[in-house]
């Protein structure tokens, strides 16, 4: 992170990020509460949760082994935070993924697209559900939603069930916009293009050859791909108060990879 922008902007500020045990929600949690914000750190993964916040998790990370695949568990672990929090105001549903799933639409069978949408559209709403009443209550509150590059222009490492399920992802976010305004609660997604997490990274490679990939790269305007930064500090300004008149927008953090008027 750049030590100019480190700011206490989240102090007094709750906030929850799922799959935070990956590597993009790790780097926003951590982001969140580098501003001092206290985070609820939610994944399935028990010991990639303790690598990233350590084992005790400290005051700052509420930790929960949750999986987002289960309403029941959701609703239990969102139940857990709002009695310790005693609210939340940001909701960053980050989890989801391609699951590396058959990049072309004729080899994905029934199964994939189901996972798929369960893992990328259904966590997200089901988690924003277990939120939203808290928020609306207090007349206030931010969703944050992972989209994607691919939700909007395709991609270039996951298949057609992974672009339709984000482009979901940023149709629900548009949705909760319109419908959690007049309550005092944003709605916005971020549309990361590559970043290098370690299971993008593989993918890349498996997918495209290295010449290939070069010419991609260098074929973006700002000519290398994002970092965790890159994401994290987005989130941070759309969770922020500097952020307060913005709803409903689809933001992409591609470097200028793909772009629409
Ligand atoms: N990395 C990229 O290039 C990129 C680009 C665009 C969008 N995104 C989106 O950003 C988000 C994070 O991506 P990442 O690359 O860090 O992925 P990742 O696979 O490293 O992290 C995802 C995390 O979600 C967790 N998770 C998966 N299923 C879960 C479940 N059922 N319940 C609870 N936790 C679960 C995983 O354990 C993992 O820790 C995803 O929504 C992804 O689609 C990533």
């Amino acid at each position: 992170m750049n030590d100019v922008s480190i700011s206490q902007r989240f102090r007094g500020r709750r906030a929850l990020v799922t799959g935070a045990a990956g590597d993009l929600g790790a780097a926003i949690a951590k982001r969140l509460s580098s501003e001092g914000a206290r985070v609820a750190v939610w994944d399935k993964n028990s010991n990639g949760l303790d690598i990233a916040f350590g084992s005790a998790g400290g005051d700052t990370f509420l930790k929960s082994v949750v999986d987002l695949r289960s309403e029941r568990d959701v609703k239990q672990a969102a139940a857990g935070v709002l009695d310790a929090f005693g609210g939340v105001d940001i909701v960053v549903n980050n989890a989801g993924g391609a699951l590396d799933r058959p990049y072309y639409l004729l080899d994905q069978t029934e199964e994939d697209w189901v996972q798929t949408i369960d893992l990328n559209l259904y966590t997200a709403v089901r988690v924003t559900k277990a939120f939203i009443g808290a928020m609306s209550g207090a007349g206030y509150g931010r969703v944050i939603n992972l989209g994607s590059k691919a939700g909007r222009y395709s991609s270039y490492i996951d298949g057609p069930a992974y672009c339709a399920a984000k482009g979901a992802v940023h149709a629900f976010t548009l949705s909760l916009a319109m419908e959690f305004g007049p309550k005092g609660v944003t709605a916005n997604a971020v549309l990361p293009g590559l970043i290098m997490t370690e299971r993008v990274r593989k993918l890349w490679e498996f997918r495209r050859p290295l010449v290939e990939r070069e010419a991609i790269k260098k074929a973006i305007p700002l000519q290398h791909h994002g970092d965790l930064e890159d994401i994290s500090g987005a989130v941070a300004f759309l969770a922020s108060d500097d952020a307060k008149f913005i709803t409903g927008t689809l933001l992409d953090l591609n470097g200028g990879q793909s772009m629409a008027t």
